[in-house]
């Protein structure tokens, strides 16, 4: 069978789009072949499961930020160019997917050339303040223009989408899904063995797992450390995926200059998130900014550990505050030491609020489930 889906994505580290787009194309099966505008660990992955995976390089394409005022004319015409590969690529399927909003640039510049239909996977936030004016702008005039259908990770995502100019007609809202095997499958003395080992003399550990951004908030969790007991530890985990270097130096800095260097533990980027969580007594979601959706959310919630967590955004839509997990408004320190000192003074709601939220991301929040709704949208608009 030829793949009728060819899947756009256009970096080549492991954000959470790509661990979403992962499990996606693992699910889609021989309907699906991936072309990447950067190589990395991505690529890797993909061919572990047997994808058909090449990388397109984009060029000066890639110097193109979220804060950016337009496209430089390089930028401009390398994303050009290589929509006129894209478009060669995509003769053999019906349509062409795209995962991030560079991919869906080069996919909706491609798709006259190709004579295909687009469906973007729109996974942040339009608008300020994640992303410029002029920016939102261009992205969403495309989208109106050349989207059959836009598929996004929260309603939030979609409520922002539309508040930019995108027409509702256009979207349709697919939660991420995680799988849940992987912490049903760590056993107590592995998690205890992974306290000892990250957290030396910690009695009680919070966590923060995520890319080093500053959006992200790891100074938020710091700060929030510093008000809290010093038998409390926090795991930092993640690494600047792109580039965040001085980032990581200020929260160093920001560890010594609160005296919490010895509790606060940089882990960098571990592929075993699902043990680390089980080792951890509560989950700290901390954006400084609203999250487009928040997969740590959802695995935390898998790990049966109580997550405390920015409400704002599409994490509203996963957690209701005080029964599937506490909320705390965005940026707020002193809010998360309260919360995770209260859910440490009182363990049997900590422990019941843990187990409504593995319930609900095992029944809300399945991969199966992701994948039939993408599968849906792409059918509807293949025909
Ligand atoms: N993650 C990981 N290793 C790390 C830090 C994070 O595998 O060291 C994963 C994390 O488990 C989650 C994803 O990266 O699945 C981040 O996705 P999320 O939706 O929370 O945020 P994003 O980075 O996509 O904005
Ligand atoms: C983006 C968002 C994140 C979301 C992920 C998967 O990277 O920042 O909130 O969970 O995509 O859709």
């Amino acid at each position: 069978m030829t793949a009728r889906v060819l899947a756009l994505d256009h970096v080549g580290v492991m954000g959470g789009a790509e661990l979403s787009m992962l499990d996606i194309i693992a699910g889609l099966g021989a309907d699906a072949t991936v072309r990447l505008f950067a190589d990395g660990p991505f690529r890797e992955a993909l061919e572990r499961r047997g994808v058909d995976v090449r990388v397109l390089p984009m060029g000066a394409l890639g110097d193109v930020r979220r804060e950016s005022r337009g496209l430089s004319p390089f930028a401009a015409l390398a994303a050009w160019r290589l929509a006129g590969v894209v478009a060669r690529e995509a003769a053999p399927a019906r349509l062409i997917y795209a995962n991030s909003q560079k991919a869906f640039i080069v996919a909706a510049l491609a798709a006259r050339r190709a004579a295909r239909p687009v469906v973007w996977h729109l996974r942040d936030l339009l608008g300020p303040p994640h992303f410029s004016a002029l920016n939102t702008r261009a992205a969403v005039t495309l989208a109106n223009w050349r989207a059959a259908r836009v598929i996004t990770n929260s309603q939030a995502t979609a409520d922002a989408f539309v508040a930019s100019g995108g027409e509702r007609r256009l979207v349709r809202v697919v939660y991420n899904g995680v799988d849940a095997a992987p912490f049903d499958t760590i056993t107590n003395e592995a998690a205890l063995a992974i306290r000892v080992e990250c957290a030396p003399g910690a009695a009680f550990i919070m966590s923060v797992f995520g890319r080093l951004h500053e959006w992200k908030g790891q100074q938020v969790a710091i700060d929030a450390l510093s008000q809290l007991p010093a038998d409390c530890h926090l795991c930092v985990v993640g690494a600047p995926l792109f580039g965040e270097r001085e980032f990581e130096a200020g929260l160093r800095a920001q560890t010594e200059r609160l005296g919490v260097a010895a509790r606060v533990h940089f882990l960098g980027f571990r592929s075993d998130v699902a043990a680390l969580m089980r080792a951890t007594d509560v989950i700290v979601h901390a954006s400084a900014l609203p999250e487009p959706f928040g997969r740590v959310v959802v695995e935390g919630m898998l790990a049966r550990r109580p997550v405390v967590a920015t409400g704002a955004g599409g994490v509203r839509e996963i957690i209701s505050d005080g029964e599937t997990g506490v909320l705390v408004p965005p940026g707020d320190a002193a809010a998360i030491a309260r919360a995770v000192a209260a859910l440490r003074a009182d363990p049997m709601r900590a422990s019941a609020i843990a187990q409504a939220g593995a319930t609900r991301a095992r029944r809300v929040f399945g991969v199966d489930a992701m994948v039939r709704g993408v599968r849906a949208v792409l059918d509807e608009v293949i025909g």
